[in-house]
């Protein structure tokens, strides 16, 4: 199958490359910055270019019978567009190549609604405060796109993983129409989500959480990780 990566670039994105081509797929990765791509493969075409550019995005699209999207950025207080122009852009390339699968990635907190074993500190100070004021203009084009998903006419997924982390392999996650306790989610764990959707029916035109259930580290252990990460 020839599987488009939107993404790509990204640690997720690095992660779902490799997974898909572990699994014999055919990848097209789309990045801004392909001179810094690290993965070379027989089975891989790396394109140049931005999501916001639909003439990059034809490209990918074109010949794709799936396309996965790991596509994000930092919290910025800047107008954020890159998950809901990316949708647009990649919804518009499908309906003129005729691809109809297409699964993106938001996140666990764009509802607002309480995480299940959240407490009082995650879900009444830590994650309205990260979801309201840190990462607002990021949670408000999440929601465009979620919007846009379901208004589509495409089998289209949308993944909602929590907190992300990093770890060595691909464990047992859970992956559940309704938020499951949890508050975090692996990168490779959710690389293998999104990959997995690329031949499982189960969440077309659904929104699926998907939880790392194991191994995971305390709250405060990967905050600091990840801010030191950017
Ligand atoms: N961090 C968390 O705790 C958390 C929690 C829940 C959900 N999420 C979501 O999970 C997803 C994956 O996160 P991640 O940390 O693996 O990745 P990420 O750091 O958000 O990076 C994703 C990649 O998207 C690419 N990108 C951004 N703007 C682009 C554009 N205009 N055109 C083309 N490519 C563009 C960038 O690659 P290039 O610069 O190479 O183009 C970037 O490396 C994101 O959607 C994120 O918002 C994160």
């Amino acid at each position: 199958m020839r599987i488009a990566i939107l993404g790509a670039n990204g640690p997720t994105g690095r992660l779902l490359t490799e997974q898909a081509l572990a699994a014999g797929h055919d990848v097209v990765a789309l990045t801004r910055r392909p001179d810094e791509f690290p993965i070379v493969h027989q089975k891989l075409v790396v394109a140049g270019g931005d999501v916001l550019d639909p003439d990059a995005v034809d490209p990918v699209v074109d010949g794709s019978e799936v396309v996965l999207s790991a596509l994000g950025t930092p919290f910025t207080k800047e107008q954020v567009e890159v998950y809901s122009g990316g949708g647009r852009n990649t919804l518009d390339a499908m309906k003129r190549f005729g691809t109809s699968r297409f699964v993106v990635v938001t996140s666990g907190a764009v509802t607002g609604e309480p995480e299940p074993t959240g407490g009082f500190l995650f879900n009444r100070v830590l994650q309205p405060y990260v979801t309201n004021v840190l990462g607002k203009t990021v949670y408000d084009d999440m929601r465009r796109l979620e919007e846009l998903m379901a208004d589509s006419d495409t089998d289209w997924t949308v993944l909602r993983p929590s907190g992300l982390f990093d770890l060595p392999e691909v464990t047992e996650y859970s992956i559940t129409a309704e938020h499951g306790p949890g508050r975090l989610t692996s990168r490779r764990d959710l690389a293998a989500a999104l990959l997995l959707q690329a031949t499982d029916q189960r969440f077309v035109r659904k929104v699926a959480h998907v939880i790392t259930t194991v191994d995971n580290p305390s709250l405060l252990s990967m905050m600091w990780r990840e801010a030191r990460k950017k």
